[in-house]
């Protein structure tokens, strides 16, 4: 349940459906569909295994997993967690976001107009303040170690979030100009494939299933031996795949509908306008239209949403912090304030450099860091890594695994497969 915590997230009502809105709809949908399981699910298996074979932070485990060569393991790790921090950079300033559309409506029920007006308006003061707040929670959460409480609120969080979901698709399918939506969402265009498209659809998927910056890898080493490994990955996978097709099922129609109540969406070039706070307007437009029930589910809407935030958000910071307590036996309680101090600094210089720098370190990061590393920890697991080890680290959980269609299939698949697919999608 925590991994599933770490996976969603932003990436599946925020970062999905805006994709999916400006990459037209459904062959995204498609093209997603087939990344995520083609490509990211082997990979969950493969971190979470170098993950739980270390049983330690990161850069530990991969040198567990490659000794002969334990300084460019360590490299790796270090990659890692550069990149996951530089996520969490602009990941908080999003989900800041998310306070002010949560506070902003029940400031403005009550009276206090221009507070609202500035938590629901895009400014810098607004949007450094309310990431500063976000990451304040994060690091509270982590100083006191995330093995007990997540769990718990994951497991709790996960069905009402996907219970609303479906009350407010079942709402909005009922509105003038829904089915317009639906339709770019399920109905294919092949005209809008293009390279870009499978780029952005294997970034997205890489983010979503929180791969290839180590998250993953740590919340492996918590994982207990008798766990099935292949089992959990293919549960989480599943989980993060549905929420991201549902919120992809509200998001769209309810585009068109904010549409046809006036609100525009697309430029005149048919290129979305401002991407990324298209779901921030569309949502508490569908929100004001549902009368004074719409303070009670927006608020509700927008609680849940901080924690799956938090859950994902926890998973990025627990890495940088996992290796310092570790490898550079800080204490956790002051490791946590230093780092964490350190990347909202970083995400106040994007605050402040908003138009050049928020688009940039997204598209490096989900586009670039999270694909290339999670293809080395393939080529780790598939070269590197003893066959025998890998498969004695699965099998704990797993005591058929020989005997299964899992084995016949991953252990060439991440060695070859998953390798040839990315590389062939990079040149492309
Ligand atoms: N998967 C998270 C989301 O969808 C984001 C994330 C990326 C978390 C990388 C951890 C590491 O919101």
């Amino acid at each position: 349940m925590a991994a599933a915590g770490s996976a969603v997230g932003l990436g599946n009502i925020w970062g999905f459906p805006t994709q999916a809105a400006s990459n037209g709809g459904a062959v995204f949908l498609l093209v997603y569909l087939l990344m995520v399981f083609a490509l990211a699910y082997p990979l969950l298996v493969a971190e979470l295994t170098i993950g739980r074979y270390g049983s330690a932070n990161p850069i530990k485990s991969l040198r567990a997993v490659w000794p002969q060569q334990r300084g460019v393991a360590a490299v790796l790790g270090v990659a890692g967690m550069i990149a996951v921090s530089m996520i969490l950079s602009f990941y908080a300033i999003v989900a800041g976001w998310l306070f002010g559309f949560l506070v902003g409506p029940v400031l403005e029920a009550i009276g206090m107009v221009s507070a609202a007006e500035w938590l629901e308006s895009f400014s810098a003061s607004r949007n450094l303040s309310l990431m500063i707040i976000f990451m304040v929670l994060t690091i509270l959460v982590v100083r006191n170690g995330v093995a007990d409480g997540i769990e718990r609120w994951s497991t709790r969080l996960m069905p009402v979030l996907l219970g609303l979901f479906v009350v407010m698709v079942a709402y909005i399918l009922t509105q003038d100009g829904a089915i317009d939506g639906l339709k770019m969402y399920l109905v294919p265009d092949f005209s809008h494939m293009s390279p870009e498209l499978v780029v952005s659809a294997m970034g997205q998927a890489f983010f979503s299933l929180s791969l290839g910056v180590c998250s993953m890898m740590v919340y492996g080493s918590y994982i207990k031996k008798d766990v099935n490994l292949p089992k959990t990955a293919a549960q989480v996978a599943m989980l993060d795949t549905s929420v991201a097709f549902i919120a992809g099922l509200l998001i769209l129609p309810a585009m068109f509908v904010a549409q046809h109540n006036g609100v525009e969406i697309y430029s005149d070039t048919g290129a979305l306008l401002s991407s990324d706070t298209l779901v921030f307007s569309v949502l508490p437009a569908m929100f004001d239209t549902m009368g004074a029930a719409g303070l009670f589910i927006g608020v509700l809407f927008f609680v849940l949403m901080v924690i799956a935030a938090l859950t994902s958000s926890i998973s990025m910071l627990e890495v940088p912090v996992a290796c310092a307590t570790e490898e550079l036996q800080q204490d956790r309680k002051i490791a946590v304030w230093w780092i964490g101090g350190l990347i909202t600094l970083f995400s106040g210089i994007i605050v402040f450099n908003f138009g050049d720098m928020f688009g940039l370190v997204i598209s490096l990061t989900t586009e670039y860091a999270q694909p290339i590393l999670g293809m080395l920890f393939a080529l780790l697991v598939g070269w590197v890594w003893k066959r025998d080890k890998v498969l004695e680290e699965i099998k704990q959980g797993y005591p058929e695994l020989e005997q299964g269609l899992f084995w016949k299939i991953w252990p060439w698949y991440v060695r070859v497969v998953c390798p040839l697919l990315m590389l062939f999608v990079f040149f492309a």
